[in-house]
């Protein structure tokens, strides 16, 4: 199949490189000059694990190229992917989606084959229709049928979940465009994996429900875990205990400080305004995104609280910036709140993160970085973990309590028993640790 990726964006070339990999004819169309020469001199602008291996490979195999002439690489393909960006909106945090109208309308001004136009990129319900309707307004010479074809990778494992995924969700108009569909995505036979084909909004809500529903899982979880520390017991145990009733799941259900990420706050946040626009106010969703915007202060004050109600003066060791770990991303991240609340305190903040490079150096100015989490430790008032990186899941706490100058431990990932904390000397604090005592 020859398919053309319109965006090499984080879905973008994920998807454009797996697709390649699963012997299709990709050409990703990038109109950023920067982006696209790095990528063509074979370099990801981005962090995920196993991406740079999979693109020279094949980049050297001949079937994934970079280009920005949408026109010629759109000569003859099967499919043409719009996978650019949708920000949320300054002001109204609606999806902005310029950047998706003007691709379809680019596509209906420049087709001359006839092609399956599918949106990769979220977008609102409804946005499909209108970008059928867009490129049929330019009156292009051959017809381009639209398709939904949403994305459930999560950053850090999207190669995995692109190869494996749970399902594929395709919302089409016409039984031709399902059948290039199923061609596509044919590889994927071979796991058995499911493919569901549905209309064109119903696609669309898939999308926004799925990700609410686990944003909802993972609130419900941090209520529960503030319940454990005032009542007593322990939400690992709640979660596990809850988790292995198979209609429940135990996935999404670690309590911490609060889901951040490109996704989950910007779709709970547009599922809320579709509703509201509607006149069918999405109430638990709208409860969900108050519950976890007031968490992140929360967090700031459970800190606050675990150095004895007061950081003014105090130096803070944090291990961990990004939303979550194997990821450079810094979108919404709990810390971006966290961190300025406890400087505004009075704290001094010292930072360790793998890979919150510039952009999160960018994002919380006024902190010291360094490169491991011993000298992150070194002299701090406290430790504490709000991003859970393997780099921080076997250290050695006795080495952690001497360097520290008081034995304070918070550990917001629950990556640590509390009693293996307290016998290296550390007073513990986790996120619904109940004690009765
Ligand atoms: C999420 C979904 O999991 C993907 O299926 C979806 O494709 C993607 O959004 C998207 O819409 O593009 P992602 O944002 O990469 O993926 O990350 P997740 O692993 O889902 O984590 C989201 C946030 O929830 C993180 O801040 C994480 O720390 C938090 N989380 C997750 C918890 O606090 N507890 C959990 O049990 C799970």
């Amino acid at each position: 199949m020859k398919i053309v990726m319109i965006g090499a964006g984080y879905v973008g070339l994920v998807s454009a490189v797996c697709f390649s990999d699963f012997g299709h004819q990709v050409t990703c169309v990038e109109k950023d000059r920067t982006r696209l020469d790095k990528l063509r001199a074979g370099k990801v602008p981005i962090f995920e694990p196993g991406l740079d291996r999979l693109m020279t490979h094949n980049i050297a195999e001949g079937r994934l190229t970079f280009s920005d002439d949408l026109g010629t690489a759109m000569e003859g393909a099967d499919a043409v992917f719009i996978a650019v960006g949708t920000p949320a909106r300054r002001g109204d945090g609606f999806a902005d989606l310029t950047y998706v109208y003007d691709t379809a309308r680019e596509i209906g001004e420049k087709l001359k084959t006839p092609t399956v136009v599918v949106t990769k990129s979220t977008v609102p319900i409804g946005t499909n229709r209108e970008v059928q309707r867009i490129i049929d307004s330019c009156n292009p010479p051959v017809k381009a049928e639209v398709a939904s074809n949403p994305e459930f990778l999560r950053e850090g494992s999207a190669i995995e979940d692109f190869m494996r995924p749970n399902r594929i969700i395709v919302g089409v108009q016409s039984p031709s465009a399902e059948e290039v569909m199923r061609h596509i995505y044919r590889p994927l036979n071979l796991r058995e994996t499911p493919i569901m084909f549905t209309d064109l909004e119903t696609a669309e809500t898939i999308k926004y429900a799925a990700n609410a529903f686990l944003a909802t899982k993972i609130t419900f979880i941090n209520e529960i875990a503030d319940l454990c520390e005032k009542t007593g017991g322990d939400v690992q145990q709640v979660a596990k205990g809850i988790g292995l009733d198979a209609r429940i799941g135990g996935k999404f259900l670690h309590a911490g400080p609060g889901y951040g990420g490109s996704c989950f706050p910007k779709d709970t946040l547009a599922l809320v305004q579709t509703g509201q626009q509607h006149g069918v106010p999405q109430r638990i969703v709208e409860t969900v995104v108050a519950v976890n915007d007031a968490r992140k202060s929360a967090m700031t004050e459970k800190i606050i609280a675990a150095c004895g109600g007061s950081v003014e003066g105090k130096r803070i060791a944090v291990l961990g910036v990004t939303f979550k770990p194997n990821t450079d991303d810094m979108r919404d991240a709990p810390s971006l709140v966290i961190l300025p609340e406890l400087m505004t305190a009075g704290a001094a903040i010292t930072v360790c993160d793998p890979e919150g490079g510039a952009e999160a150096r960018r994002l919380l100015p006024g902190v010291d970085w360094v490169e491991d989490a011993y000298s992150a430790a070194d002299g701090a008032d406290a430790l504490v973990i709000i991003t859970e990186w393997n780099a921080f899941r076997g250290m050695d706490l006795r080495r952690i309590a001497d360097l520290l100058s008081a034995p304070v431990f918070v550990d917001l990932r629950n990556i640590y028993p509390p009693e293996e904390v307290e016998e290296a000397g550390l007073a513990h604090t986790g996120v619904g640790k109940g004690s009765v005592n």
